[in-house]
């Protein structure tokens, strides 16, 4: 049998919601702010047994005083985010316990992840660097520079990066450790020569980027 590797989550809810108008994670979806609802599943999911999650600095307080009063199996703490995106995944990666060995990062902003989709990524990462969500594409996609079509891409070959993204703790702290500019965690592994996985996610897993999606997310959400 295969060695166990402690599982830990970094959620990133640092961001300042530039495209959306406000702090989107913290904005109420049904009597609770955005990013609990992301929590939950991370709560919930048996292959995670820590979570940090990164807030704001000016937020850092109140969110360590709400999660405080939570009652969980297992440890969830805040820690204060960074300019980019992965400056804070990277102070959520750094603030996780040193035994573990697998981290998932997923977007605040993409509160309809399942327990299972977690799973899916974490098992994915057995036998690679790291595991993504991620969609396949079912457009037909063109390359466009200054509204002409340069070429049409083998759609077949199309997945649509979701997180979460999962990986082995080493290299992806030094992939962000490089200082690259890229969207996601996984871009930068590959850079570092890391070999990436995918696992299929699904439609539902969207990010609220815009005031739009929000309306989708108050239609979709249950509790
Ligand atoms: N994020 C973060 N730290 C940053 C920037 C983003 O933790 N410095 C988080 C966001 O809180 C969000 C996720 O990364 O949950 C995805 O980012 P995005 O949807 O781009 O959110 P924002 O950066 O807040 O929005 P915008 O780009 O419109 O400002
Ligand atoms: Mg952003």
């Amino acid at each position: 049998m295969k060695r166990f590797l402690k599982t830990g989550a970094v959620i990133a809810a640092a961001g300042s919601g530039e495209r959306f108008g406000e702090k989107k994670q913290f904005k109420q979806l049904k009597k609770r702010p955005l990013l609990f609802h992301t929590l939950n599943p991370f709560l919930e999911c048996t292959d995670i047994f820590e979570i940090v999650v990164v807030v704001p600095e000016e937020n850092l307080e109140l969110v360590s005083r709400e999660l405080a009063s939570y009652t969980s199996a297992k440890p969830v703490r805040a820690v204060a985010g960074g300019a980019r995106r992965q400056d804070s995944v990277l102070n959520g990666c750094l603030a996780l316990s040193d035994d573990v060995e697998i981290i998932a990062v997923h977007d605040a902003a993409r509160p309809f992840v399942t327990s299972k989709l977690i799973s899916a990524t974490i098992a994915g990462c057995r036998n690679t660097d790291g595991c993504i969500a991620a969609l396949p594409c079912k457009d037909t996609v063109k390359k466009v520079m200054n509204n002409q079509i340069q070429s049409t891409l083998n759609r077949n070959t199309i997945w649509l990066a979701q997180t979460p993204q999962t990986f082995h703790r080493d290299i992806l702290i030094r992939a962000l450790k490089q200082n690259m500019d890229a969207t996601d965690e996984a871009s930068m592994v590959e850079t570092l020569g890391g070999k990436v996985a995918v696992t299929e996610g699904f439609s539902g897993n969207f990010k609220i980027t815009t005031s739009e999606d929000w309306k989708l997310a108050e239609e979709l959400i249950i509790a």
